[in-house]
């Protein structure tokens, strides 16, 4: 949801600024792609380049190689205020082109600024909301405060979301930042330094970082960090931390597509996250879910999907009743929500405003709360109770494949060890952490043996408009997710419904060759045979993703195309079944011609409500 990024560098270091930027705007693409631009403090001037699409075509229709300086700032945007156009994008600079800003989150007290602006005397060029700031900063220093002072004075006066930075020509080596709700790093170089929206943007540099909190800001030079909160200096060296990322981990290493690339690291992810899960202490996570009166999972997109899936396997394995809510719509449950529930969210970024939100309501509410994110130095991993983290690495495609597969993979580990916690409902309907073991070797087999399948499916949806997903019981979150996955990549509208619902409405769609692809688990869910009778009765093309052995009866008889799962523990198949349907959806954007990092319309992390 935009990225933003600045650096200083001192004059000496030979690291050119334009590969500095093209790398941080690269980097932080998966955030926003309706335009991209640049501010460069470049002798006694503001230099913009700015322009709607994609970094690449910025970088090479305009003369963002030659620019030269020691200090600049960078964005990448999902519009919000305003319309994806070469005035909207940022950097948005004042009336004398002297101050530039970048800006990530929505100032909800726009207008209202706007209006006090122009009423004296400032005129703007844009409709964004972020323009605001660049006059505020120049009215403050026209009644002669200092820039600082000035910056600092106009964020004062900002309502909302906001992760900014700014170059002023009269403050020529720094770059001012400041936080407030929208997540912002500081990166802490050799004679360089950055701050940005996400690591990533930076780690090629350094890996020593600061996480911002809302309500800091300050000011980095080349040689200086400077961060403040309500008027008073912030202790830097004792917030400095180093992270576990190399700069390969977020390259495309050979493959076309990040996409393709995070698909295929799914054995691996699994493999570290379940080690990682092994190794922390998550006792007291268990204890207070064990204790809770109530449990609420809640997230939003695939995160919902896996939260679905955590809540069945509470429900069917511990005989514990617990809610999946979308964190969107938390607000229909949280009067319900009191002290002594425990309320786990799950979100790969670990920044989506809706969780962020849900968690903060529900421990307003009294409950305790628990984070299962990818990114532990995250906002919601730090304003959380406990923290889950996984170890799925960065995930750059917009598309959730690897984190939703660890994802699953950590709630079932959850479950598994609360088995020992609390009486299970029956010793048959266990699931043990032992065989979670087995979900990478799975995970790897499909990859390698289930790929030509899944593309020869994809070349029969290629031509297709729609598609139902249908699932029983674990089945559902998994068809909700293959669905999701179609949709969001290969622009084919699917739908994901429990199976044995299709008959009470959506089967009035089916036609010849309409596709219908069934999810068979083979664990509470035999009925799903009949559904696969009756689509085929209607001349549905049916696919079905099926364990080897389960391949029989109805399902044999009726699958146009089967996906021969490899035989696996139950547990294991709940975490791998959605592999194929990812595999669908990435081959059918390809063969469509699109590119499945960047579907439109969407970035990787949604931080607007
Ligand atoms: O970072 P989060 O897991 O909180 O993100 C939640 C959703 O925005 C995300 O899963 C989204 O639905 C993905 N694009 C799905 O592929």
């Amino acid at each position: 949801m935009c990225g933003i990024i600045g650096f200083a560098k001192s004059a000496s270091k030979s690291i050119s600024c334009s590969s500095i930027l093209e790398e941080g705007l690269r980097r932080l693409e998966y955030r926003g792609y309706d335009s991209a631009g640049v501010a460069v403090i470049q002798g006694n001037r503001v230099v913009v380049i700015k322009d709607v699409g994609v970094v690449d075509k910025i970088i090479s229709t305009s003369d963002f190689k030659s620019l030269e300086g020691n200090v600049g700032i960078g964005h990448v945007r999902w519009a919000t205020h305003g319309r994806p156009s070469k005035v909207n994008a940022h950097p948005q600079v004042d009336c004398s082109g002297r101050i530039a800003v970048v800006h990530n989150g929505i100032i909800e007290n726009y207008l209202e600024l706007k209006r006090f602006l122009a009423d004296n005397g400032h005129v703007f060029a844009s409709e964004t909301d972020t323009e605001v700031v660049a006059h505020l900063i120049e009215h403050f220093k026209s009644l002669g405060l200092k820039p600082f002072d000035a910056f600092k004075k106009a964020v004062s006066m900002l309502r909302g979301s906001y992760a900014i930075a700014v170059v002023d020509l009269d403050a020529p080596s720094k770059v001012f930042f400041a936080r407030n709700v929208s997540p912002l790093v500081i990166g802490i170089g050799d004679g360089i330094n950055f701050v940005a929206s996400d690591i990533v943007a930076f780690i090629k540099y350094t890996n020593r970082v600061i996480v911002l909190n809302d309500g800091e800001l300050g000011y980095i030079s080349d040689s200086e960090v400077y961060i403040e909160r309500d008027g008073v200096p912030v202790d830097v060296l004792s917030r400095v931390r180093v992270v576990e990322m190399s700069a390969q981990s977020i390259e495309k290493g050979g493959y076309k597509h990040f996409m393709a690339k995070e698909i295929a690291e799914q054995p691996y992810s699994l493999a570290q996250t379940l080690a990682s899960l092994q190794s922390q202490d998550i006792a007291k996570a268990l204890n207070t879910i064990a204790n809770a009166k109530r449990i609420y999972i809640v997230g939003a997109g695939s995160s919902y999907h896996a939260a679905l899936l955590g809540a069945t396997a509470f429900k069917v394995f511990l005989g514990i009743d617990a809610e999946a809510v979308i964190s969107s719509e938390f607000k229909a449950v949280s009067r319900a929500v009191r002290y002594g529930d425990a309320v786990i969210g799950v979100s790969q970024s670990g920044e989506t405003i809706d969780t962020l939100l849900a968690l903060r309501e529900a421990k307003e509410r009294g409950a305790t709360t628990i984070a299962i994110v990818n990114n532990p130095f995250s906002t919601i991993a730090r304003e959380s109770d406990h923290v889950v983290a996984m170890k799925a690495g960065p995930e750059i495609a917009v598309a959730a494949t690897k984190t939703f597969t660890t994802q699953v993979l950590t709630l079932l580990y959850i479950v598994a060890r609360l088995t020992e916690l609390v009486e299970p409902v029956e010793a048959e309907l266990r699931i043990s952490s032992e065989s979670l073991k087995l979900s990478h070797e799975i995970a790897q087999k499909v990859i390698d043996e289930l790929n030509d399948d899944c593309r020869r499916v994809a070349e029969f949806l290629l031509s297709k408009h729609s598609a139902y997903y249908l699932g029983r019981v674990f089945g559902v979150p998994i068809a909700m997710e293959g669905a999701l996955k179609l949709k969001e990549v290969a622009y084919i509208h699917a739908e994901a419904y429990p199976a044995g619902e299709s008959k009470h409405g959506p089967i009035a769609l089916v036609e010849r060759e309409f596709p219908t692809i069934f999810i068979y688990l083979g664990f509470l869910d035999e009925a799903l045979e009949s559904n696969v009778e009756e689509m085929k009765a209607r001349g549905a093309y049916v696919v079905t993703v099926a364990q080897d052995d389960m391949i029989v009866g109805s399902i044999a008889r009726y699958s146009d195309t089967v996906i021969r799962m490899p035989r696996a523990p139950l547990e294991v198949r709940l975490v791998t079944y959605a592999i194929p349907l990812q595999l669908i959806a990435y081959h059918t954007s390809v063969l469509k011609g699109l590119d499945p990092d960047k579907p439109r319309n969407l970035a990787k992390t949604v931080t607007v409500v």
